[in-house]
This record gives C-alpha cells, structure tokens and sequence, in this order.
C-alpha cells in the first residue's frame, strides 16, 4: 500500500508519523514563561541535528492556530533545557503533557523537582539522570497558520550527566538511563517491552484532585 500525504489531513499524516518514525526519545523540556514559572512539557519529534557544535531539533505543533507555552517561551527567551525521559519518569511525563495553563507550573503537578542550571535560566528536571542546557539559534516553521508547526533548532550550551551513569571512559552509559521510548498510539518502550499510556485530559485530572 502507498499513501500520497497530499491526500491526507493534518491528523492523519501526524498518526501517519507518529506511528511510522519510531522509537522516539522524549524530550522533557523546561522553559520559562512571563512571570519566571517554570514549563514543563514532553516533545517526540526531536533529534540530533548537528554533533560538533552540539545541536538539537524539536518540532513543535500548534493548539489552535496559538503556540504552545513551550514555544511561546523559547520564542521570548531563546533559551531551554531538554531533560532525558526515563521509564522512571513516565507518570510525571505524562501528567507534564495536559494543557495546563500558560501561568500554571506543571513541575510539582507531576511530582518533579527542579534544580540550577548553569548557563542558561531554566531550571533542569532533577529526576532526570541527563539534562542538555540549550539556547535557540533558528525557529523554522512548516505548515498553514491555522495548523503551523515550529522546528525549534537549539545549541547544547552544556551537558550534565549523572555520575552514575557514566562509563569508566567518561561517556554516557546509555544502559543506565533506562530510557523510555515512545511508540505509535498511546504505546511506549521500556525495559521489559511495549506498554500503554494513556493521556488524561487537564480538565478531568483536575476533578481527580478535588
Ligand atoms: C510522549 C509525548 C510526546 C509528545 N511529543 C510532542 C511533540 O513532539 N510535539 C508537540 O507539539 N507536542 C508533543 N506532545 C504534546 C505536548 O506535550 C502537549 O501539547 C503539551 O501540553 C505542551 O505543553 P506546553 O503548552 O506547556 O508547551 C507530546 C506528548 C507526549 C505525551
């Protein structure tokens, strides 16, 4: 079977992508808004764009033709932090993935805990064993306006890695992470293979709390 993607609607060539281009590492990406609370929000579309000098790409969609606060931010500020998603990590991500509100700080919501950054100000998510400081060089955008989509490309301005991650040799063990993968659907990669992780909408998790 062949799908021509000019005869599909943006929904479907983004279930097309999600489920084709697979696993994802997750980015867990903190940000800061207007008033300095820290955004916390999961992006899949990422990956490597340059090696030396050290450069990211994430691909960020639009809620209702609006940027989403993760791009709003690093549109003002120019500055991010991709936090690694472990497995450990997964409930904390997911609730992070609500529409909370611009002013609302997702970090004690999902049970996070920040800690300095070095270079730039957003802070890192400390239950991550691997945080990239980064700042924005280019934004590219894809799309009609109604449904834009940003490539947000960004410089790794420094690197932390937890030390018991680390091999004698002084690189990232990447067996230690226990790195959580996303697949297509609602389905994601761990240690012990496939699960599934629904996402919850805010306004339901909000009657779950009262
Ligand atoms: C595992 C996972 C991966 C996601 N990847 C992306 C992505 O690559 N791009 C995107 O625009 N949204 C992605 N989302 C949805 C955003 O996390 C979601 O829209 C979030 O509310 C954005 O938060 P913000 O408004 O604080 O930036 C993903 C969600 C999950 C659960």
């Amino acid at each position: 079977m062949q799908i021509d993607p000019r005869d599909g609607d943006k929904t479907t060539n983004y279930r097309i992508m999600r489920n084709l281009v697979i696993p994802r590492p997750i980015a867990l990406v903190s940000t800061l808004n207007e008033a300095g609370r820290v955004n916390v929000a999961p992006f899949s579309f990422f990956g490597v764009v340059s090696a030396h000098p050290p450069v990211i790409g994430i691909s960020i969609g639009s809620r209702k033709g609006l940027d989403k606060d993760t791009m709003a931010n690093a549109r003002r500020t120019r500055e991010l932090v991709i936090n690694l998603t472990t497995e450990d990590m997964k409930n904390g991500m997911i609730i992070s993935a609500m529409d909370f509100p611009p002013d609302e700080s997702e970090v004690e919501p999902s049970g996070f805990t920040t800690t300095a950054s070095t270079v730039v100000r957003p802070p890192r998510i400390a239950e991550s064993p691997a945080q990239m400081e980064c700042r924005v060089t280019e934004i590219m955008e894809f799309g009609e306006s109604h449904q834009r989509r940003n490539f947000v490309i960004a410089e790794v301005v420094m690197f932390h890695v937890d030390d018991a991650c680390l091999r004698n040799d002084g690189l990232p063990d990447h067996l230690q992470f226990g790195i959580l993968g996303r697949l297509g659907d609602d389905y994601y990669w761990g240690r012990k293979g496939s699960f599934e992780l629904k996402r919850t909408k805010y306004e339901n998790w909000l009657k779950t709390r009262k």
